[in-house]
């Protein structure tokens, strides 16, 4: 178990370590020592991204008949988010440590009474992570031993904290220290960013930073319907960035206090079968996540139980992936009934009705809502693509990115720089290929370290131009990153198959 957990950090750290060195993703303000829980894309990370974007909005809005797009404003009136219920409820329970002045949320905080012979000796307390009972017991011996404790350990059941019996909030380890009496009873704590808009600095010119982009489309959901010619059932999707001032941004770029969301709220028929529509969405985003590279085996599903359900959800479901920390939410798809609209109709005083020509009935739709974080479906594609192999006895690191999310499609390589007839010819190849793809040019350095900066950040193809391509038949070298097969085609077959692959 320990060899595994070891193996999983090691991982990440190898991830983490490659987004750096390569460009992927830095740390925010990293010349000032970071800035917990924002960072910054690199050049190679802003394609990453980019790229899932668009093959989102592709899949979602332009091949889809049904779905419409959407750019709200990142800061709205203020009246949106009272209406909605995140002024009043948008909170993570907290615990603070007074000894270290730690915050940690609650429900990610776990403990457990350590028994022997039926008799609680202590607690232990641990944080969430995908191995915590090991851990939590190899603790719970530790208590046993230092105590000098005889007897039989029962196995510990591990709790969150939330979950404490007031009587037992002295008794729990702070996780910082190790010693129990430092932790105070669970509070709400809003996520929320505060900033103020206008000159006025007063209570009257406090708004907020979107903590979900799904609310800027409730809010214009009439004028879509009003402008378009939509009929229910249909969607509005939306991209952008929300803000929550997460208590514990950790896992890298897994849960930050900036990130982006890919959200679509799909408006139904108040008599839809809405159980059907939720496992329809389930089943498309799956597949979704599949076509951009997830193996389907990493993927799971958490049914969330009724007593956890947000505010707003009348059925959850999430997507989970298998994150080097553990199994996790990666894209939550969620049944919101008409809460939202109904609670805009009821603040704003506007009527939120549709007319349904085919039903010939008016009624405030229905609502089913996949969100996914940008941010968070990046690592897990970063998690997949992270491969090592071992190629002619030579270890080799390198990212089996699909296609479609690729950062760069296709290297041209000239095999030599200082020879004018393959470079000029390489940089005809490399102008016609960038007006379709992002294409890099790699001139220098002997041909296997280059086929191997090119595996290391995931370009699928090198095409490589030699004596052959300009003094014989025009052919070039297509090399394959996950095969390393080199085979030669003409420009022609080239063109042909990328287009192919690359849909
Ligand atoms: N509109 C519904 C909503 O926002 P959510 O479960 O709070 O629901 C949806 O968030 C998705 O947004 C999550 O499944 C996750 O992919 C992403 N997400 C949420 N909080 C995040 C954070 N702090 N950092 C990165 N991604 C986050």
């Amino acid at each position: 178990m320990a060899k595994a957990q070891a193996s999983q950090n090691a991982q990440m750290d190898a991830i983490v370590a490659l987004c750096k060195r390569r460009g992927f993703i830095f740390q925010s303000s990293e010349i000032y020592g970071g800035y917990n829980g924002f960072f910054d894309f690199g050049p190679l990370g802003v394609e990453l991204k980019q790229n899932i974007k668009d093959a989102w909005w592709q899949d979602m809005v332009h091949r889809r008949d049904d779905i419409e797009g959407l750019d709200s404003s990142i800061i709205m009136s203020p009246k949106i988010w009272e209406a909605s219920g995140h002024v009043g409820g948008f909170s993570d329970p907290m615990v603070d440590c007074k000894v270290s002045k730690m915050r940690y949320r609650a429900d990610q905080l776990f403990f457990s009474p350590v028994v022997v012979n039926g008799e609680i000796i202590g607690y232990v307390s641990i944080l969430e992570d995908g191995n915590m009972v090991a851990t939590a017991q190899a603790a719970a011996e530790k208590v046993k031993r230092k105590q000098g404790v005889q007897g039989k350990l029962a196995p510990i059941k591990l709790k969150d904290y939330t979950e404490a019996d007031p009587s037992q909030y002295e008794l729990i380890p702070s996780p910082a220290t190790g010693e129990p009496g430092s932790l105070t009873p669970p509070r709400d704590f809003n996520l929320m960013f505060e900033t103020k808009v206008g000159a006025l600095s007063d209570s009257t010119a406090i708004a907020y930073l979107r903590p979900e982009t799904a609310q800027g489309i409730f809010a214009n959901y009439k004028n879509v319907v009003d402008t378009g010619r939509v009929k229910i059932p249909f969607g509005i999707a939306q991209i952008g960035k929300a803000f929550r001032n997460e208590i514990t941004p950790r896992n890298f770029i897994f849960r930050s206090r900036e990130f982006e969301q890919m959200e679509m709220e799909y408006f139904i028929s108040p008599d839809a079968d809405w159980k059907s529509a939720h496992r329809e969405w389930i089943d498309w985003c799956k597949n979704w996540l599949v076509s951009v590279g997830l193996p389907e085996e990493m993927l799971g599903e958490d049914v969330h139980p009724q007593e956890k359900l947000s505010h707003y959800s009348r059925g959850t479901t999430d997507i989970t992936f298998r994150f080097p920390f553990g199994e996790q939410e990666l894209w939550g798809i969620a049944c919101r009934g008409n809460f939202d609209l109904t609670q805009h109709q009821e603040h704003s005083g506007k009527s939120m009705e549709i007319f349904d020509e085919a039903a010939k009935s008016k009624y405030i739709p229905h609502v089913v809502e996949p969100s996914l974080g940008v941010d968070r479906v990046l690592l897990a594609i970063l998690t997949a693509a992270y491969t090592e192999d071992e190629i002619g006895g030579e270890k080799r690191s390198l990212m089996k990115f699909h296609p479609r999310v690729a950062p760069y499609k296709i290297a041209v390589l000239p095999l030599l720089k200082n020879k004018p007839e393959l470079v000029d010819r390489a940089r005809t190849l490399y102008g016609k290929l960038q007006r379709k793809f992002n294409v890099f040019w790699d001139a220098s350095g002997a041909i296997g370290r280059r086929y191997r900066r090119m595996d290391e950040i995931g370009t699928p193809w090198c095409v490589t131009i030699d004596f052959d391509t300009v003094e014989k038949d025009g052919t070039v070298t297509l090399r394959d990153r996950d095969t390393t097969e080199q085979k030669r085609v003409t420009e022609e077959e080239l063109l042909a198959f990328l287009d192919e692959q690359l849909f």
